[in-house]
């Protein structure tokens, strides 16, 4: 059966993530693109309502919802503001690898450590010469006694600045290219430096940092999963995320095609509300159902995982499409507001910015396309979604 009608605990769900995106986010989010100031006291109410750590199972104290709940919330909180969802959604995409391959004792401690205070974790895989290349990273993690010692550094990292512990590829085999990578967890301590603080284009209100692990010496048993195998945990993650991600830019459409739709009916051009013109009526018609596909896309990538299957290719997708369109639909909101479009005091040119990144981050959308070709090209047969 093919049926996405959402049961009421959902439907209360995305009402009560909705309700802190109108009462909290909204209010004061153009505040904080403005300043880019990291928004501490709006992160610890989300904290307190469990719409931050929501994919954390409840043996471990989170709420555990599912991923299609997951893209209630996020739709919701980047209707809101996407910079601020982005902060307060970080820890899911620093968890994933945890939650995928993690020991117990790993899931127990850090896992615990984000639902018992509001703390952060960053997903470190970036680094200056290997972007959209993972494998070409040169951080490494060195066997020495009863330690791995991390040394290389890492950009863009999403609450960088405020992270108590990083979930960090490095490279254990440098021989072995994307053979040769593990994943860690990398605890805050004073051999990790943050270095730079990105000052963006947009999603302003988030934290991204550069993060240096300078001799950093953590336990063996901090290593997720097997050695070798941080590759592959990071492609299966990020198969886990982007169904959110997508769910995000389709917040950001929907807050820019809203805010396009009433303008159009306020503002009067040649005696009439600029609605009634067709040349605005189509970009309308064209930004709903951008907004519309964009979270078909999203939802459908999310329940395949929600039954246990892979999804990889729906998730690109959903993440590609719903990204390309929310950085159409803003674009298309200024347009909609003409001149005042382009200035700050109306909201639609912050939402143009943020959408920019929703194209870059978690995979641009040229490498969505790529894992497309060739998804359809040369299926690949990764038959255990769970299988690391
Ligand atoms: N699930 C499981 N395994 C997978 C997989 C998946 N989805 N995709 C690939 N693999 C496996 C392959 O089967 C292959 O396995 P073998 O070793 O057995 O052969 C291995 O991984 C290598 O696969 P590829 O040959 O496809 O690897 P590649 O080097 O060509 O790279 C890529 C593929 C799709 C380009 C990948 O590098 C990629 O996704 N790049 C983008 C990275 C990215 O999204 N970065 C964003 C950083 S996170 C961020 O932005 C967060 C933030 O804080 C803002």
């Amino acid at each position: 059966m093919v049926d996405f009608t959402l049961t009421d605990e959902q439907i209360a769900l995305r009402e009560m993530a909705h309700d802190f995106a109108e009462k909290e986010i909204r209010p004061v989010a153009w505040e904080f693109d403005k300043d880019g100031t990291w928004p501490a006291a709006i992160l610890e109410k989300a904290w307190e309502l469990g719409l931050m750590n929501s994919h954390i199972p409840e043996e471990y104290g989170g709420p555990g919802v599912s991923y299609l709940e997951g893209c209630l919330i996020e739709e919701e909180l980047s209707w809101g503001c996407s910079g601020i969802a982005t902060s307060i959604g970080a820890n899911g995409l620093a968890t994933a690898p945890l939650a995928l391959a993690g020991s117990e004792e790993l899931k127990a401690q850090y896992l615990g450590m984000l639902t018992e205070a509001p703390k952060f974790a960053a997903f470190c895989l970036t680094e200056p010469d290997a972007g959209s290349d993972v494998s070409g990273m040169r951080t490494t993690a060195t066997r020495k006694g009863d330690k791995w010692v991390i040394n290389g550094s890492k950009c863009f990292i999403t609450n960088g600045g405020y992270a108590d512990f990083f979930t960090v590829y490095a490279k254990t085999d440098k021989e072995k290219g994307h053979r040769g990578i593990s994943a860690f967890i990398v605890p805050k301590d004073d051999t990790v430096t943050v270095d730079k603080k990105e000052d963006k284009l947009g999603q302003r209100a988030s934290n991204t940092a550069t993060i240096t692990f300078n001799d950093t010496e953590i336990p063996l048993g901090n290593l997720i999963g097997e050695e070798n195998k941080g590759f592959k945990i990071a492609m299966m993650t990020l198969d886990r995320t982007r169904p959110g991600v997508a769910a995000m830019a389709t917040g950001i459409a929907r807050a820019a095609f809203e805010f396009a739709t009433s303008y159009s009916k306020e503002r009067v051009q040649f005696g009439v509300p600029i609605a009634m013109h067709q040349g605005i009526q189509f970009m309308i018609a064209d930004m709903a159902t951008k907004v519309h596909l964009s979270r078909l896309a999203a939802w459908q990538s999310a329940v395949l995982l929600d039954q246990g299957k892979r999804n990889t290719i729906e998730s690109s997708h959903a993440k590609r499409y719903a990204a390309d369109s929310a950085m159409e639909v803003t674009t298309d909101a200024v347009q909609v507001y003409g001149g005042y479009g382009f200035i700050k005091d109306y909201p639609v040119e912050k939402l143009m910015r943020d959408a920019k990144i929703m194209q870059l981050y978690e995979g641009t959308s040229q490498i969505q396309r790529l894992v497309i070709a060739r998804e359809t090209l040369l299926p690949r047969r990764i038959e255990e979604p769970t299988a690391v």
